[in-house]
């Protein structure tokens, strides 16, 4: 897909949840992810959007190894994750962070901020000292816009905004070459959206950074992700540069995406869903991916 070698490259990944039976039978398997491959270059953006429940922080989990996938492979770097003891693993992770849509869950609410942000460094980089971790601490601060005088302060003194800055101070700490942001913005005020957006950006240019950035926001996906990928019932049904997939739609399902806009009337809601169902029936499960122009691959239908 790329020249360069990627940062993450995954290949037919798969994820299946074990359904306990209820009524003591042999338990069956639901698959949120089926046969999913892409790659993501060194400073790209890979969007990832698909209606809820489609896989998209399945996904995320599987490619970080912290909910592994069922089948397939994540190569990070060229390293097939799978392949490394738990010890390695642990080390390659620091180069792979998250950053998840609730910020207040991720923090610890009796940690101070600059202690937990701290933390990045206690856990895997035993050659710093408490002096060299403030001052680390204090300069990852002012780089996610904190003042590096509130480093002392706890979680709850601190606004929607500020706590996914902190959470992303945390997660660049160890210089990670791939974040997966998951719905990062989502739980913020939209008026907060666009700064943090900005700053992932910013982050972007300076580490060059690789995401893979989970969002229901379409515009937002447009704005800032280079590639994108549609996800539908578990699997990929489109995958474009951002905007050959806005403007030219192939696949039903990615232009029912982007014409899906809720209907304030709920009688006009319900009839369009209603018609949407029919249409996903009639379309039956996604085939392989073609390539209907180059780097732009559409799922048979
Ligand atoms: N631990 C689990 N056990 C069983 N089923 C699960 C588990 N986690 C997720 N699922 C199911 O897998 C499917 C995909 O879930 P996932 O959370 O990946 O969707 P999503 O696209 O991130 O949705 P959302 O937009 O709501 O966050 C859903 O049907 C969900 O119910
Ligand atoms: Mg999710």
């Amino acid at each position: 897909m790329s020249r360069v070698q990627p940062v993450v490259s995954v290949r037919n990944l798969s994820k299946a949840y074990p359904l306990r039976a209820w009524w003591g039978g042999k338990g069956t398997v639901f698959r949120a992810v089926h046969d999913v491959s892409f790659d993501i270059a060194p400073g790209e953006t890979l969007g990832l959007v698909g209606e809820s429940g489609s896989g998209k922080s399945t996904i995320g989990r599987a490619v970080t190894m912290l909910n592994p996938p069922t089948a397939g492979t994540v190569a990070f770097e060229g390293t097939d994750l799978a392949t490394l003891s738990p010890r390695a693993l642990r080390r390659m992770r620091s180069r792979i962070q998250t950053v998840f849509q609730d910020p207040y869950a991720a923090l610890n609410p009796r940690m101070s901020v600059g202690a937990y942000v701290a933390e990045a460094f206690r856990l895997h980089r035993p050659d710093m000292n408490a002096t060299e971790r403030r001052a680390a601490v204090a300069h990852l601060f002012e780089r996610v816009g904190l003042d590096p005088a509130f480093m002392g302060r706890f979680p709850h003194q601190f606004s929607g905004g500020q706590r996914q800055r902190i959470c992303i101070a945390r997660a660049i700490a160890l210089k990670p070459s791939f974040i997966v942001a998951d719905e990062p913005i989502a739980a913020l005020d939209v008026s907060i959206q666009a700064q943090v957006v900005n700053l992932l950006q910013d982050l972007q240019a300076d580490l060059g950074l690789a995401y893979l950035f989970i969002s229901h926001d379409l515009r937002m996906v447009r704005y800032l992700c280079h590639r994108v990928a549609v996800l539908w019932r578990g699997r990929i049904v489109e995958l474009a540069e951002s905007d050959r997939l806005y403007e030219d739609p192939r696949h039903p399902y990615t232009r029912r995406l982007l014409a899906a806009v809720p209907l304030p009337d709920p009688a006009a809601e319900r009839a369009r869903l209603a018609a949407r169902a029919r249409d996903e029936q009639a379309d039956g499960l996604p085939g392989d991916l073609v390539e209907v122009a180059p780097g732009h691959w559409v799922a048979d239908h």
